[in-house]
């Protein structure tokens, strides 16, 4: 995925230290004695105590950036509700800090529902996501008592409204709504076009008929509508569009029915820096063009201005973490390309291989050195496709090395695997000058609980 807004520069040594790689990096990246430290932490020592590969996420990073968009949604209108993705990373201690930060969750399966409930996460600020919800899961939300269920499909609203109804509650519930504008960005992740399996589209008239049916079905509130129009988007004028279909619809909606919609969730997706061309928008001006976007069209239609929310994942964590590897092998392949092996690749993350997604990367031992050659970062996987970051601007590699890859802080733990029966990483909360695990590495007994002899 991850359609770079800028092409990629040539891979040429670029001479870049850590300090020119702060717009990829945690925000209390530093050089401290030529090592880069995160968090006051230096990562060289952490990689020793720790052992490697291992996450390293940067609290005041994350806090940060969840403040930002509490800060740029709610200057321009007070009823917004930031909603954390989980599935960019979800981990208890992660939840927690949604939750002091008074943000909301969205949950996309029972099992992030699990790790909500779990970490005491207040149930009615939870937004739960999906377009096959099992019954099983319906039920578990029910249980639970979470606050919105974003409705997918006829179906699956036809099942709800019979669950509700026979437990005696009203379950508020979100329609999502495919508007039918493409973001820019990947193929893969384009999920607010027409031909998506997410929600009911627009134009087929499906979607008014979803309203008519969660008005008119016992056991469901019907609060308002959903969309969300991909991930690592760079040009907001996506969402301005998106806003303008999908207010129209509110308009019609009201025409048609006289129910006001209560809620607009306009989703994910705010891109960010993966590499150094890479020039995301900020959160300020994201903030600007979805808040200020949904009062004016609504203005312009002369609606009463619904309540909002926001579901950033990625813009929240991404650039809020690093992943450490030892190096343990270089090949050069002369006039070819040089390898460079590292304890880890594809099984904690799977991007560069799904998406050819590509990062920075930069030796943690070497930090304030020039990165002076380019080398293809590979993992220890028995495939040849298993890169974690091609044609790398690197500083001199020697066997041993720590090498950091930046902002792997989204959908590389939460996407990681087993594959080779590869203990996944554990990750390491740096802050204020000291480290803990937030989640621990497996063992090779973890990789064998659910085997049955
Ligand atoms: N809300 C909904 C309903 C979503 O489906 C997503 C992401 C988000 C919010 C958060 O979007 P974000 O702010 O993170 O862009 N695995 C891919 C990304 C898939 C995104 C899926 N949905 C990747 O690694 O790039």
């Amino acid at each position: 995925m991850a359609k770079p807004s800028a092409p990629r520069p040539p891979a040429t040594p670029d001479l870049k230290t850590a300090h020119d790689l702060e717009p990829v990096l945690p925000m209390t990246a530093e050089v401290c004695d030529g090592h880069l430290c995160i968090g006051g932490v230096d990562t060289v020592t952490l990689a020793r105590e720790a052992g490697t590969a291992v996450y390293v996420m940067d609290e005041a990073t994350i806090r940060h950036q969840l403040r930002e968009y509490v800060k740029w949604t709610t200057y321009h209108w007070e009823h917004v509700a930031v909603v954390y993705a989980g599935k960019a990373f979800m981990s208890l201690a992660m939840v927690k800090m949604v939750a002091e930060e008074g943000c909301c969750l969205d949950v996309s399966s029972g099992g992030e529902l699990a790790f909500a409930r779990r970490a005491g996460f207040p149930m009615e600020r939870i937004y739960v996501h999906g377009n096959n919800k099992t019954p099983a899961e319906l039920a578990e939300c029910l249980e639970a008592g979470v606050g919105r269920i974003v409705v997918d499909s006829f179906e699956e609203m036809e099942r709800l409204s019979a669950m509700a109804a026979e437990r005696g509650v009203s379950q508020r519930v979100l329609l999502r709504i495919t508007p039918g504008v493409e973001a820019d960005t990947h193929d893969f992740i384009i999920t607010g076009a027409e031909d998506s399996k997410f929600g009911f589209g627009l134009n087929q008239g499906l979607a008014m008929q979803a309203v008519e049916r969660a008005i008119a079905l016992p056991g469901l509130d019907f609060d308002g509508l959903h969309m969300h129009i991909g991930s690592q988007i760079f040009a907001l004028h996506s969402f301005a569009k998106a806003i303008e279909v999908i207010v129209e619809f509110i308009a019609e909606i009201k025409g048609r029915t006289g129910v006001e919609v209560r809620m607009l969730d306009t989703g994910g997706g705010l891109g960010i820096a993966y590499g150094l061309p890479d020039e995301p928008s900020t959160i300020k001006d994201y903030g600007k063009v979805v808040v200020d976007g949904i009062k004016e069209e609504c203005e312009r239609h002369g609606l009463t201005v619904p309540a909002m929310a926001v579901e950033p994942g990625r813009s929240i964590v991404a650039n809020a973490g690093v992943t450490l590897y030892t190096v343990g092998s270089v090949k050069e392949i002369p006039g070819i390309r040089t390898y460079v092996a590292v304890d880890g690749g594809m099984s904690d993350n799977i991007r560069t291989s799904l998406y050819d997604a590509h990062y920075e990367a930069l030796i943690a031992n070497k930090a304030d050195q020039p990165r002076e050659m380019v080398a293809t970062v590979a993992g220890k996987h028995c495939e040849s496709g298993d890169i974690v970051v091609n044609d790398a601007p690197l500083q001199h590699v020697d066997v041993g090395d720590i090498l950091c890859v930046c902002a792997t802080g989204a959908y590389c733990q939460s996407m990681s695997s087993n594959y080779n029966k590869q203990v996944r990483p554990g990750v390491a909360l740096v802050n204020e000058g000291s480290w803990r695990w937030i989640v621990r590495r497996e063992t090779y007994d973890d990789l064998m609980k659910c085997d049955v002899e």
